[in-house]
C-alpha cells in the first residue's frame, strides 16, 4: 500500500506509541482487503460505547487509551450509551452498571470524541456530505449514510473506527470505491408501506435473503428519512446490508448500473409472515420505540399519541440528547411524561440491561430491534406499528 511520508513516520512511532499502534492497525486492515492507499475521512462513528457491550476489558482498554493521550483528530460521535447519562436514577438504571458507563465516557470525552451517544448522528450534528469518506460503525448509521446521504463508508469495528479517529484516515477499499457500490441484486416491491414498522419488516425479510449484496429496490418512491432509516436498519441487523439504493429516491440510483440483475419479489404475503414470525410475545411489559434513534418527528408523533393519556404499562421512546432537548423546548416531553412514559437519552432497547431492570416481553415497531432483543436481551417481542402499540396500552 502506499503510504505518505507523514504516513510512514505515523508507523516510524513519530507521533508517539498509540498512533503507531493504530496506523499499524489500519495498515494491516488495508493489506488484508486489498488497500491501494490510505484516504483522510470526515468524521468517525465509534461503536462499542455501552458497557453492556465492552465490559471490563474494553473500559480498561478505553482507560489506559486516554491516559496515554490519545486525541481524535476528526469529528468523532459515540454509538448509544448503556444508560440515559443525565437521567438514569430516575429511569431506574442499575448504580454499579452507571458507575461504570461513566468511567467509559469520561475516557472518551478525554480523547476529544463528542460525548453524543446516538446511532442516528446525522440527525444530531455529524452530517456528512455526499461522497464524503468517513469511517463509521453503527450498522445502521453505515447504511444510512452510504445510501440515503451518499458518503461513503465500510461497516467499521469499533477499534478500526477508533483508529480512525485518532489517525484521521481509514484504507481504500470497499464501499469507498465507485465499483463496489454497484447493485448485485434487484428487489420489487409490491406493497403498501405506511409504517416505519412496514418498512422494518421488509428489512428484515430482504436482509435474510440477500445477506451482504447491494440491493437496488422498485416499487415504493415516496418513503421519509424516518422510513429509510428503519428499512436500512433492518436490512444490516438480518443480513448485513451496508448499502442500498432505491429507483429515483436514493442519490446513486440514477448513477448504477442496474442492468441484468436478479430480482427478488417481496409481497404483501412475505411482510405478514416477516410480522408474525418476529412476534414471540404478548402483552409487553414496557413498549420501546426509537430504533433506530427517534426523530422530532418520531418523538411528536408519539406525543399526539399520548396527550392527555395515562399508560398501562411504561413507553420508552429512545433517541440522541439533541432530539431530547428538542422535544423538551416543544413540550413533547412533558405530554409523555404525565403519560407515564420517557424520552430516555443516549442509549437503546438493545444496549441497556434492560433484562437487568426485571422486563420479559418488549413492544416495538423497528425490525431491527426485533432481530436482537431475543439474543440479546432475553426479551420476548411483540412487533407492531406504533398506534398498535400504543393503542394496547391506553
Ligand atoms: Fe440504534 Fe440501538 Fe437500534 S444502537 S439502531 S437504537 S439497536
Amino acid at each position: 500500500m502506499y503510504l505518505t511520508k507523514e504516513e510512514e513516520n505515523f508507523l516510524d512511532g513519530e507521533e508517539g506509541e498509540v498512533m503507531e499502534r493504530l496506523f499499524r492497525l489500519l495498515v494491516r486492515l488495508g493489506d488484508i482487503y486489498g488497500a491501494d492507499k490510505m484516504i483522510p475521512v470526515g468524521s468517525v462513528q465509534v461503536a462499542g460505547v455501552s458497557y453492556k457491550s465492552i465490559g471490563d476489558p474494553g473500559t480498561e482498554f478505553l482507560e489506559d487509551m486516554a491516559s496515554n493521550d490519545a486525541k481524535v483528530k476528526v469529528l468523532t460521535y459515540l454509538n448509544p450509551a448503556g444508560m440515559d447519562l443525565e437521567n438514569w436514577e430516575k429511569i431506574g438504571f442499575p448504580k454499579d452498571f452507571a458507575k461504570n458507563q461513566l468511567r467509559i465516557m469520561k475516557a472518551f470525552k478525554s480523547m476529544g470524541i463528542v460525548i453524543t451517544s446516538t446511532c442516528t448522528p446525522y440527525l444530531a450534528g455529524n452530517l456528512p456530505r455526499f461522497r464524503e469518506h468517513i469511517a463509521w460503525s453503527e450498522s445502521s448509521a453505515v447504511s444510512f449514510s452510504n445510501s440515503v446521504i451518499g458518503a461513503r463508508t465500510n461497516r467499521e469495528g469499533g477499534p478500526s473506527a477508533l483508529a480512525a479517529a485518532i489517525c484521521g484516515r481509514t484504507p481504500n477499499y470497499g464501499l469507498h470505491l465507485w465499483e463496489k457500490r454497484q447493485p448485485t441484486i434487484k428487489i420489487k416491491v409490491d406493497a403498501e408501506l405506511e409504517f416505519a414498522s412496514d418498512f422494518g419488516a421488509l428489512g428484515y425479510f430482504v436482509g435474510k435473503q440477500v445477506k451482504n449484496k447491494i440491493p437496488y429496490f422498485t416499487g415504493f418512491t415516496n418513503a421519509n428519512t424516518d422510513q429509510l432509516k428503519a428499512l436500512g436498519a433492518a436490512m444490516a441487523a438480518s443480513g448485513a446490508v451496508a448499502l442500498y439504493h432505491i429507483e429515483e429516491l436514493t442519490p446513486e440510483a440514477d448513477l448504477v448500473e442496474k442492468e441484468g440483475l436478479e430480482e427478488v419479489n417481496v409481497s404483501k404475503k412475505e411482510l405478514d409472515e416477516t410480522y408474525n414470525k418476529l412476534n414471540s410475545g404478548k402483552d409487553p411489559d414496557v413498549v420501546i420505540l426509537g430504533c433506530p434513534h427517534a426523530s422530532l418527528r418520531e418523538i411528536s408523533q408519539l406525543s399526539d399519541l399520548l396527550k392527555g393519556k395515562k399508560l398501562k404499562k411504561p413507553v420508552w421512546i429512545c433517541t440522541s440528547r439533541v432530539m431530547k432537548e428538542a422535544a423538551d423546548r416543544m413540550g413533547f416531553t412533558e405530554i409523555i411524561e404525565k403519560a407515564g412514559g420517557y424520552i430516555v437519552a443516549d442509549t437503546c432497547m438493545v444496549v441497556s440491561p434492560i433484562e437487568q431492570m426485571g422486563y420479559k416481553t418488549t413492544g416495538i415497531n423497528s425490525g431491527k430491534a426485533a432481530n436482537y432483543l431475543p439474543g440479546f436481551c432475553k426479551q420476548d417481542v411483540v412487533f407492531a406499528n406504533i398506534n398498535k402499540l400504543i393503542e394496547a396500552q391506553l
